[in-house]
């Protein structure tokens, strides 16, 4: 058998060397024959011809396709351009942001990353690769693996939450769904971990700010989730717009090159975020040509329609600024990526008419995305088990986000024809049947506030909301609750107010949403909050006030099947937060992997870590998730209390269904080094298992805990572990745990 894989090994490191061989000696052979223009075409993406620096108006994209000076770009036409009327026929690459799916549009990925589970991503990444590869489209501009702490930063919605180590399993998941086993079939494309780096941790969570932290802290708890997907694969990464350092990622050679490519060894293509290479000359690095070198040095191979590689390393290289080798060397790499997708084979093949019609939007890609929002769901509450709810009687479904079909997509959907959308109401009609009456009103705008209304207004003239026709919705919202046996009120916050340039310093719900829910309430009758959104909210006063509050994010094109299937009990909710909620964002940012303070909380002492006037706990921590059953605990046990060297910890709990229904439960495995060279986190996530129980049901849950799991960065960078005492924690949640701990020596 050994020698059966011996040889296994050995011809395939020789059919990949050759492979290699094979790819250097075509691309050598084009690149003998390119001049200077075309290589700087390569490096350009372009998504069209506007008033940017460089390429003028007038001539119009595929004039610039044609002449070879463009090397990615979108539609069909431009790539007809580029392989029959350009005269190296190089084909272009054409990128997308698909971020939670194509024309099937998923829930958020902070929605997905609430399910703990990384088959599941990567079955959606697949799908979304399969929809968009006959479509046109061969590189993803995902997944962002950015780590963020700062719920007001709108681009959470984009990410897998706070935390490194979940991050880090997501991220591979969704390479490996993006590009599978061999990326020239015609259903893979090329995935792009972005944004290379830190972008999650911009100041006061307002978009493209300033970044500025440890290098300890980058390795420890930033930098893992973009290694994890790099070394899954992924064959492109982008740069960001922040600084590291002082120094633009975009201009970054230590963060590009050293950690990137000589650390790292990733081989594959660095372009930059739309437009940062110009971006640097805000950050005050000097002019076009200054800040487009230091790109190039730095070790960017493609500018994103900043036009600054096409429009002056021209003339950078005559005056000794830049060497022929640097462009050959971005240039080689693009034209690997093309080779690898076998553009070069059959430039078309990612545009297959016949295989659109199958794919896209197909039952198959719906029924998934309608089980993905299911199990997207988090249950904050449910007091008095209000849901699930009956098939039954009469059921008012209020808000301004009942009806909203586009709202449900959040940001970054391609789904253009909102027809396949269905809203909640629309869910939770055809869920509940015949038996049940349901009664809708809006009963209010999404916000009444005067910023907020006229924020991105471009049209000269003031956005104000019509006071008459607020109190009207309201009223109306008040006699259709009057009439039901219970009230749904679905808030939150519609698709812009997440995503790219989304950040949001009160990440409450609207005053006149919580006006709208104090009415409801005021009814007497049972309250089930739906919330639809894109971020951690404070959701402080409903949580005290509501019966049942059931976080369903933005749940894409299946949003109200989903979670109507949730709601009356035909999927028992399972999601847990993959980012705390605050109390308020006063505590923000705030995070379950916290250092200790020389001051611990103390409420008898005045000099301690606090707040005068709220808890430092959140209001949910990390991994919180309620079920329509319960799960009981048991002590941990342990294979060992006392440990040498390389030997394997087991730690396990019984757990138990303790309640009356079958449910999943995301079992949680926390370490904590208490002394060490350097102040660790309070905990860490080390591990977790997802397991299905029926009532009575018990378990036993196992993790394996090696010296791997013990290290981390020291002062001097280096990932190690140190001998002493380890705390072990296992539980439903962050907080909510069961507790041991052993030691364990070099
Ligand atoms: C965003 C990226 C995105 C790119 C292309 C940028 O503004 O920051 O995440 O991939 O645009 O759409």
């Amino acid at each position: 058998m050994r020698n059966y894989t011996l040889i296994f090994c050995l011809l395939l490191s020789i059919y990949t060397s050759a492979q290699q061989n094979n790819m250097k000696a075509f691309i050598d052979s084009l690149m003998n024959k390119m001049t200077l223009e075309e290589k700087l075409g390569q490096l350009n993406l372009s998504s069209g011809v506007g008033n940017l620096p460089v390429i003028t108006e007038g001539e119009g994209k595929i004039e610039f396709i044609k002449k070879g000076l463009i090397g990615a770009s979108g539609g069909y036409n431009s790539l007809k351009a580029s392989v029959e009327e350009s005269r190296m026929g190089i084909p272009v690459i054409t990128g997308r942001d698909i971020i939670h799916g194509y024309k099937t549009t998923f829930p958020i990925p902070l929605a997905m990353s609430c399910m703990w589970d990384t088959e599941r991503i990567e079955k959606m990444a697949r799908i979304s690769a399969i929809e968009a590869s006959c479509d046109g489209i061969n590189w993803t501009y995902s997944p962002m693996v950015d780590i963020s702490r700062d719920p007001r930063w709108g681009r959470v919605a984009e990410g897998a939450g706070e935390d490194v180590y979940l991050g880090s399993k997501i991220a591979e998941a969704y390479v490996r769904g993006y590009q599978g086993d061999d990326l020239s079939k015609e259903n893979t494309i090329l995935a792009c971990v972005k944004h290379f780096a830190l972008y999650g941790a911009s100041e006061a969570g307002r978009d493209y700010n300033t970044v500025d932290m440890s290098k300890i802290s980058m390795f420890q708890d930033y930098l893992p989730t973009y290694k994890a997907a790099f070394d899954a694969g992924a064959a492109t990464a982008m740069s960001s717009f922040n600084v590291i350092d002082m120094v633009p990622a975009t201009g970054n050679k230590w963060l590009m090159t050293e950690l990137l490519r000589q650390q790292w060894g990733f081989d594959g293509f660095v372009v930059t975020d739309y437009t940062a290479i110009n971006e640097m000359m805000h950050h005050g690095l000097g002019d076009l040509e200054t800040v487009a070198v230091k790109a190039l040095k730095a070790g960017i191979d493609m500018d994103m329609v900043g036009q600054s590689y096409i429009g002056t390393l021209g003339k950078s290289l005559k005056e000794g600024k830049v060497s022929l080798e640097e462009i050959d060397t971005a240039c080689r790499r693009v034209l690997e990526a093309k080779y690898k997708l076998g553009l070069f084979d059959n430039p078309y093949k990612y545009h297959d008419k016949k295989r659109a019609k199958e794919v896209l939007l197909c039952k198959e890609h719906q029924d998934y995305a309608r089980e993905l929002a299911a199990r997207s769901c988090v249950l904050l509450k449910n007091s008095n088990n209000t849901l699930p709810l009956k098939k039954e009687g009469t059921i008012a479904v209020i808000g301004p986000l009942a009806n909203t079909k586009i709202d449900m997509l959040g940001t970054w959907a391609a789904t253009r024809d909102t027809e396949p959308i269905i809203t909640i109401l629309e869910g939770i009609k055809n869920v509940a049947g015949k038996k049940a009456k349901i009664l809708h009103a809006q009963g209010s705008f999404f916000t009444e506030h005067p910023y907020l209304l006229n924020v991105n207004n471009k049209t000269g003239k003031e956005i104000t909301i019509n006071k008459e026709e607020s109190k009207a919705k309201l009223e109306e919202a008040i006699e259709t609750a009057n009439q039901a046996d219970v009230i749904i009120a679905v808030l939150g916050e519609p698709r812009k107010w997440s995503g790219e340039a989304a950040s949001r310093s009160d990440i409450t719900i609207p005053a006149c949403q919580k006006r709208l829910l104090q009415e409801l309430m005021n009814t007497g009758k049972p309250v089930v909050l739906i919330l639809s959104n894109g971020r951690p909210l404070a959701l402080t006063w409903e949580n005290e006030n509501v019966d049942a509050m059931l976080e369903t994010w933005h749940a894409g094109v299946q949003a109200g099947n989903g979670i109507a299937d949730v709601l009356f009990g035909d999927y028992n909710p399972s999601g847990k937060i993959t980012m705390t909620f605050p109390r308020n964002v006063g505590q923000v940012p705030i995070y379950y992997n916290h250092k200790k303070t020389g001051r611990p909380i103390d409420h008898t002492h005045k000099f301690t870590t606090k707040y005068l006037d709220v808890p430092n706990e959140p209001l949910f921590p990390f991994g919180y998730g309620l079920s329509y059953t319960s799960f009981n605990y048991s002590n941990i046990s342990l294979s060992k209390t006392n440990l040498k060297g390389n030997e394997e910890l087991i730690a396990s709990v019984n757990i138990t269904n303790s309640g009356k229904i079958a449910g999943e439960e995301i079992v949680q495995l926390y370490l904590n080094d208490p002394k060490a060279s350097v102040s660790r986190a309070v905990k860490e996530l080390k591990g977790y298992k997802k397991i299905y129980l029926t009532p009575g049901e018990i378990q036993k849950v196992s993790f394996v805990i090696t010296p791997e799991d013990l290290k981390f960065f020291n002062s001097n960078l280096d990932y190690d572990w140190e001998s002493g005492e380890f705390n072990i924690f296992i539980g439903t949640n962050s907080s909510e745990v069961k507790s041991s701990s052993i030691i364990w020596n070099k």
